[in-house]
């Protein structure tokens, strides 16, 4: 069944239009329209919506079976048709009883990712030459870099005693380039994160490593002492020569986007340690749970997810911008690009028909206060319309007027985008009446930022419910990967094929004005 045919979306349809610009009374709107769960306050009163809207949305919700479809997921239904098998990113986060079919190979794989962990800060792991670990490169792109970056960043603290961590993602050489530079490799650790094990950056990225890694230590057996894999295609990253027993399992049921639960988290057990790493398990448990037992009208991944559906869909809101005031969560907007943009950017149901409204938008975002003084302006000003979610952080440990200037910013910018500014001249007007969430995380623990995560991975789920659409596959970005190997070719002087007239332009102005017709590898 489609979205449009439920009797719901034609109730909001006639609410959108009765009043686009609905602002409910004040009176008793934050308590009415706030929710708390595991940690988080999500405020949806500064949202162009009021009780009809919502009673409208959670009949949406209804009407596209929602709750039956969130056991399905938990359950581990085969929710991602065109692949064929489940979503079970919840049973990384959930005790081995509520998953028993899978909880042997989970807890193992968990059980040595954290021995390893755990021996390389406790400095047991040794190089080839006897030292202990300062330094980690974990090499992945994508879900299999994300997240972990994200995390890590998130929550070491000023007393931070772990290894150094590097991220490796770009296949652009600077940026390998730049994290092996004063590495030492008698104490250097390379994780390769690929779920697939083919992804070309990270290949690149873990082949270049190994180069450099060999023509310091020149002995092959060293490998395994410092390259560890995660991946689940083991036989890849065996070929690769990765010693068997330094490769963890990721299991094809847990999509990229949603991974940092699994051996992918590995950079952050070693940042802040396993006791950590768990906290941050439990918190994305909790949210799960509450999203399970919870009634739809105060469950906060749905009513975000509702809030978004109004927003996109009846509002006419193509754009979403994440704005973290946090300067430890400035990585938050990335990670939530793909978590959205990968999952729910599709045109077509589920079941392979067109879809003919709209799904999700553009998410972007930046860190708060910073963007003030950029992008800002367009978003008090602008002809573009727009939705955002401010997060904010209640207990940071910080009395300095830094942190209450940082939160009096978020909230006076969330307020200017309510209230805006009446003026004669029309200069110095701001509309206001922009559709805003609040969310604020009681700290930024390890715990309360698990269930953030969760919170927004279950609110991409709801809404490719009421969508119809298979949140869990990504097949568009397979063409550009095809397509960028015979340009490849072309670059490097192999005779032309075929190609569009700019391509064939552009590839032959690359060749002109290169350093020179030599591969890189000639150097
Ligand atoms: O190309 C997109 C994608 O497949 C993402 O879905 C994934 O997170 C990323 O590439 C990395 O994939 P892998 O972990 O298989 O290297």
């Amino acid at each position: 069944m489609t979205p449009e045919a439920t009797e719901a979306w034609k109730k909001l349809t006639r609410l959108a239009s009765d009043n686009a610009q609905r602002r409910p009374p004040d009176t008793g709107l934050f308590e009415q329209l706030s929710f708390e769960a595991a940690g988080l306050l999500l405020d949806l009163s500064k949202q162009r919506l009021d009780t009809e809207v919502l009673q409208g949305l959670l009949e949406l919700g209804n009407e596209c079976h929602l709750q039956r479809r969130m056991v399905e997921l938990v359950s581990g239904a085969h929710i991602n048709l065109t692949e064929d098998r489940p979503a079970l990113h919840t049973a990384l986060r959930a005790p081995a009883s509520d998953r028993p079919a899978i909880a042997g190979p989970v807890e193992s794989t968990m059980h040595r990712v954290m021995v390893l962990a755990d021996s390389i800060r406790r400095c047991a792991w040794r190089g080839y030459t006897g030292k202990s670990i300062t330094d980690v490169v974990h090499i992945g792109i994508g879900g299999s870099h994300l997240g972990p970056q994200l995390v890590v960043e998130a929550l070491v603290g000023k007393h931070y005693r772990g290894p150094n961590i590097h991220f490796v993602a770009n296949i652009d050489a600077a940026n390998i380039t730049k994290s092996l530079t004063h590495l030492n490799p008698e104490r250097t650790l390379f994780i390769v994160a690929s779920k697939s094990f083919s992804t070309l950056e990270t290949k690149l990225n873990a082949e270049t490593a190994r180069r450099w890694f060999l023509e310091r230590v020149n002995r092959i057996d060293a490998i395994s002492k410092h390259f560890v894999a995660i991946s689940s295609n083991i036989e890849a990253a065996s070929q690769f020569g990765i010693a068997a027993e330094n490769v963890f399992e990721m299991w094809d049921w847990v999509g990229g986007r949603f991974s940092v639960w699994s051996p992918v988290g590995l950079p952050l057990a070693l940042a802040i340690g396993t006791a950590g790493f768990q906290e941050f398990l439990d918190g994305a448990r909790a949210m799960d749970e509450h999203f399970s037992n919870t009634p739809l009208n105060r469950n906060l991944p749905v009513l975000l997810a509702l809030t978004g559906i109004w927003n996109y869909n009846f509002l006419g809101i193509t754009n979403h911008a994440i704005l973290p005031y946090a300067e430890k969560l400035r990585l938050l907007p990335d990670y939530l690009q793909q978590l959205t943009m990968e999952s729910n950017g599709k045109s077509v149901h589920r079941d392979g028909s067109e879809v003919h409204i709209h799904t999700m938008p553009i998410v972007w975002g930046g860190r708060g206060s910073n963007g003030q003084h950029a992008f800002h302006q367009l978003l008090h000003q602008g002809t573009r319309s727009f939705a955002a979610d401010f997060i904010l952080i209640a207990n940071t440990n910080d009395r300095s007027t830094h942190q209450r200037w940082l939160l009096a910013n978020g909230l006076a910018q969330s307020q200017a985008m309510l209230i805006g500014q009446p003026d004669p001249d029309p200069h110095k007007r701001v509309a206001g009446n922009k559709a805003t969430t609040t969310i604020v995380l009681e700290e930024l623990s390890p715990a309360v930022l698990g269930a953030l995560l969760a919170l927004y991975e279950h609110m991409v789920f709801c809404q490719g419910v009421i969508w119809n659409i298979n949140s869990f596959d990504q097949w568009g970005v397979e063409l550009g990967k095809r397509l960028a190997i015979p340009i490849f070719e072309q670059l490097g002087g192999k005779p032309a094929i075929r190609q569009d007239p700019s391509t064939r332009g552009l590839i032959a102005h690359l060749i002109n004005h290169g350093p020179s017709n030599r591969s890189m590898e000639d150097d």
